[in-house]
């Protein structure tokens, strides 16, 4: 359940009216609802209240500082996969005690900032990440916390570019290794084994592959247990799919109760990443319609956002919902929603029953995850603003870029 619903014929982002808002701001404008994200955070969080856990919302999907402000007040972690997102969760008033770093390129100058602040847990993806983290740390004085990411050679059964828990993926370490790491791991002076961590894909809609990782996991922990080395947490990582077009993913709490079966009995704390089912549905992108044009067979409606905004459609051909601002009465025809770039794939959505007229607003729905994130200058264009309401209250929370900064550091030669 989200906050963007229509009250007669217009639509509104909680209690704000989307169209005034369009106006006010211009647009493409990106409008996320504060009442959405503290509602998923905590049905993730109430999912799992009967056991000791840790959320960690994963920055990547959405790194506002205003979205990282309002989860650390609700006392979230944050899963980082960069120096920056580091950053950005102090900036924002994260506390770093309760961050993770994942990723499998990290580089020493981002290890020596995590360890210098004093990060929960470095999950590190590979033996030459390990033997690194050691040194660095030895370096600092510090001895750093890990876990080792496993990949656990499930298939996520989602869209192959967001899929990473299969052997082929570059992701983690392949099992068959994973108990000879872990004792190096021991073994490093400047290095505490706290956990095991797995993250299978992006977009999951069913329970199954989650449970498969998971028992996996267990049974290395197990293993381990029977080696000496004893697992604190179990980082089961982010994943679970939202609702775009039809998917029916599994509500936090039936992910939760399904889990929790698992480690009924276990002192292993549960720690989580979620990006996706915390931030999508708590996002809109809102673009004007500027010229109708017809060629026939077809309806393009061109609008003035693009791939540049949005590039789930154009990279994933992924489907978000586009529906009008405010919706005309008479006749729809099958459109496709294009934008000003100069690419083929620079389309919002294709095939959309829409009625619409130059001047209307369109909003494309569940876009509070990878959306503005994965926002780039492509064909020098800014990129849009930010709104977060909050009741009847909206504000900025990132500025249109003005054309001066897209070239800002750029030099032209003597
Ligand atoms: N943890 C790790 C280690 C990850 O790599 C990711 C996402 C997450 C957590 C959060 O996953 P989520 O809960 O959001 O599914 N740009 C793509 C999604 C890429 C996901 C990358 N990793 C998209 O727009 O669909």
């Amino acid at each position: 359940m989200d906050h963007f619903n229509y009250r007669g014929d217009t639509l509104y982002a909680e209690d704000c009216e989307v169209a005034k808002l369009a106006r006010q701001h211009g647009t493409p404008l990106y409008i996320y609802s504060r009442a959405t994200l503290e509602r998923h955070w905590h049905a993730f969080d109430q999912a799992v209240a009967s056991h000791p856990h840790l959320i960690c919302y994963a920055v990547k999907a959405n790194s506002n500082l205003a979205v990282l402000n309002v989860l650390a007040r609700l006392g979230s972690g944050f899963d980082i996969v960069s120096g920056g997102e580091l950053a950005r969760v102090m900036a924002a008033g994260g506390d770093p005690d309760k961050v993770v770093f994942s990723g499998v390129g990290k580089k020493v100058d981002e290890l020596e900032m995590a360890l210098e602040v004093g990060i929960h847990c470095f999950n590190v993806e590979s033996a030459a990440e390990l033997e690194l983290l050691n040194d660095v740390a030895g370096r600092l004085g510090k001895v750093a916390p890990i876990s080792l990411r496993i990949n656990p050679d499930v298939d996520a059964g989602t869209h192959p570019y967001i899929s990473t828990g299969l052997k082929e993926n570059k992701f983690g370490i392949p099992m068959d290794e994973a108990e000879a790491l872990f004792l190096r791991a021991a073994s490093l002076p400047n290095l505490q084994v706290k956990g095991v961590d797995c993250h299978i894909g992006s977009q999951l809609t069913e329970l199954r592959p989650f449970l498969d990782a998971t028992d996996r996991m267990l049974a290395l922990i197990d293993r381990l247990a029977e080696n000496g080395i004893v697992i604190e947490h179990l980082d089961v990582g982010g994943g679970l799919g939202v609702t775009y077009n039809d998917e029916t993913p599994p509500h936090p709490d039936k992910y939760a109760e399904a889990l929790l079966q698992k480690v009924a009995g276990r002192p292993l704390k549960l720690i989580f990443e979620p990006g996706r089912a915390i931030a999508a549905n708590a996002g809109i992108f809102v673009t004007e319609v500027l010229f109708l044009k017809d060629n026939g067979d077809k309806r393009f409606v061109i609008v003035d956002g693009a791939m540049n905004d949005l590039i789930r459609p154009s990279l994933y051909s992924a489907w978000q919902n586009i529906i009008p601002v405010t919706p005309h009465e008479g006749d729809s025809c099958l459109c496709d929603v294009v934008g000003p770039v100069c690419e083929t794939g620079d389309f919002l959505g294709k095939d959309r029953q829409l009625n619409v007229v130059s001047g209307d607003l369109l909003a494309v729905r569940s876009a509070g995850a990878y959306g503005f994130a994965m926002s780039s200058n492509y064909n020098t264009r800014p990129r849009a603003a930010e709104i977060m309401v909050d009741g009847a209250t909206a504000s900025v929370v990132r500025e249109r870029e003005k054309l001066t900064q897209l070239w800002h550091g750029e030099q032209i030669l003597p």
